[in-house]
């Protein structure tokens, strides 16, 4: 509530606001990207069931499990799909659902693999189900069956692939129909990183790309950065060019410090638990528009103007980890540690 009541005097500053930027932020995911095992931070019970899945492929001299990649965005699918490719020996295919229009496209592609190549497929949540009816034998077989021909002349052709393993990667894993989840021979659920290795990676990063922050800064960044890697590199970039632009700490007056950390999150609009503008507007909306609720979700996403789908992927998973919302069958729910972190009233009574 505050940092929004205050929001008038923040207009001084035209900084990007932390969804924008997307070039800016495509060149920075590249150049911080892992390259190496152990540059890839925290995530340990995945890292530690790839090991094992790779290692006895490797020792079979086969392609490994087809895998699948789940969790929300910015947490590292991407990466891990490209460590996995490297460790297999470097050659990755990338494409995404929404990208691959026609059985023909798969097809083109899948003949086109050398043996052994990674696949990767993101946002597989939105692979058209009639590409899929061809991905299933192509995983579970090897085979490709094409229909050739039109009408009564249609025949069908079915060609061997070279091995392949697909990696699969996605934002909405129950999205994803039974058949192809059934197909992976495992499935690594990627969760909100530890506060502890959010700083570790603020710290490399600010080690790659040369910034100085202090410890405190680093904590306050790492706080807000909604356990989420992606968004801990994006603030770290801000604060950078907060404190060039309006003077930080150190030596030459450039460094992150504690201040600059906290003015930074303070012009863009986030507070300490990482909420933005539009989580809280999100969870204002149902306590003053629908008393609290439960409310569902296309209602919701009417009041908000916003898209059902950027509600579920985007906002919602993080509220539910700081037990702020609640989804259930008649729907969502504000629960009182939101009420007590907004500082509102739960009918009259102060939480
Ligand atoms: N475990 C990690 N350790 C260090 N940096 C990471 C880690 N996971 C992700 N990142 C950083 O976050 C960025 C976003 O990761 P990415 O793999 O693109 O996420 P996703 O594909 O899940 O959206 C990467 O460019 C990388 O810099
Ligand atoms: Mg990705």
């Amino acid at each position: 509530m505050s940092r929004e009541a205050k929001g008038g005097k923040n207009k001084a500053f035209l900084m990007p606001k932390p969804h924008s930027n997307q070039q800016e932020d495509r060149n920075i995911d590249s150049t911080l990207r892992p390259t190496a095992w152990d540059e890839y931070i925290g995530q340990e019970k995945i890292k530690h069931g790839l090991r094992v899945i790779l290692d006895a492929a490797k020792k079979r001299k086969e392609a490994a499990d087809h895998l699948l990649f789940s969790g929300p965005a910015g947490l590292g699918k991407t990466t891990l799909a490209y460590l996995v490719a490297r460790d297999l020996g470097g050659i990755i295919r990338t494409t995404s659902g929404p990208a691959i229009e026609k059985t023909g496209d798969l097809a083109a592609i899948l003949t086109n693999l050398t043996p052994n190549e990674i696949l990767f497929i993101d946002e597989a949540h939105r692979i058209n189900p009639m590409i899929e009816e061809v991905l299933y034998p192509a995983m579970e077989a090897r085979k490709l069956h094409l229909v050739v021909g039109k009408g009564p002349s249609a025949r069908t052709l079915s060609l061997d692939l070279p091995p392949f393993t697909l990696i699969a990667a996605t934002t909405r894993e129950n999205l994803l129909s039974q058949p192809l989840r059934s197909r992976f021979g495992a499935t690594m659920r990627l969760g909100y990183y530890e506060p502890a290795d959010i700083k570790k990676i603020l710290e490399r990063s600010a080690a790659i790309l040369g910034i100085a922050a202090d410890l405190d800064a680093v904590e306050i960044l790492a706080r807000a950065s909604r356990g989420t890697p992606r968004v801990a590199n994006r603030l770290l970039k801000r604060a950078r060019d907060f404190a060039e632009v309006h003077g930080g700490g150190g030596p030459d007056g450039t460094a992150i410090d504690r201040t600059a950390a906290l003015a930074t999150l303070e012009m863009l609009e986030i507070d300490e638990a990482g909420l933005e503008p539009s989580d809280r507007r999100l969870l204002t909306t149902i306590i003053e528009k629908f008393n609290g609720g439960p409310v569902g979700i296309n209602t919701l996403s009417a009041a908000l103007a916003e898209d059902r789908g950027v509600i579920e992927d985007i906002y919602e998973p993080y509220l539910m980890t700081l037990g702020f919302l609640q989804r259930s069958s008649a729907g969502r729910v504000v629960l009182p540690a939101a009420y007590r972190h907004l500082k509102i009233k739960d009918r009259g009574e102060l939480l």
